[in-house]
């Protein structure tokens, strides 16, 4: 396995296959969605290049608004509805995102002034939407189609980890 610092050297299918082994080494054996969310961002922060913000919004049922969750980076939205940002289309669509130039995007919703391109990939469990994971960057164009591809397998990555019995009871309600 690469140290963090070693990552920069790869190309971005090495790089989500490496991040992928680290991914699935952090969340062995553990089931909780915040400590799993929380690890996850941090990993994703400090590996990938060129990013002032990474992290989860999650499903609050209650609202069913879309509400802040573990992440790296500036004090962000508290609260998204599903029918605003970028955030909130990802979900309702229940499709990854790729915004080149979030100026350019109808509604997009600016948490940190330093970011100019997004990626928002959903998160489903069994079709259920648990959440987004939000990446920004402060680089126009900073996130393709293999970003996108790479991000989605994390993401089930992460989804497995939270399939140990216990933990998605607690989020469903
Ligand atoms: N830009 C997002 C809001 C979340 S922040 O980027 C952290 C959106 O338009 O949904």
């Amino acid at each position: 396995m690469h140290a963090l610092n070693d990552l920069e050297s790869l190309d971005k299918p090495a790089l989500y296959a490496e991040l992928e082994a680290n991914l699935r080494a952090l969340l062995e054996g553990e089931p909780n969605l915040v400590a799993c969310a929380a690890n996850m961002s941090s990993l994703l922060y400090w590996s990938l290049p060129d990013l002032n913000w990474v992290g989860f919004y999650l499903l609050d049922a209650a609202s069913g608004d879309l509400l802040v969750g573990p992440f790296q980076g500036k004090p962000a939205c508290v609260r998204i509805p599903l029918d605003k940002g970028v955030c909130g289309a990802a979900a309702s669509q229940r499709t990854t995102i790729v915004v080149p130039d979030v100026h350019a995007f109808p509604g997009h919703i600016a948490c940190d002034s330093a970011s100019n391109s997004e990626v928002v990939v959903p998160v489903l469990v069994d079709g259920a939407l648990l959440g987004v994971l939000d990446l920004d960057s402060p680089t126009r164009n900073r996130f393709d189609d293999a970003d996108a591809r790479g991000l989605e397998r994390l993401v089930e990555v992460f989804v497995a980890a939270l399939r140990a019995p216990g933990e998605i009871s607690s989020w469903r309600g």
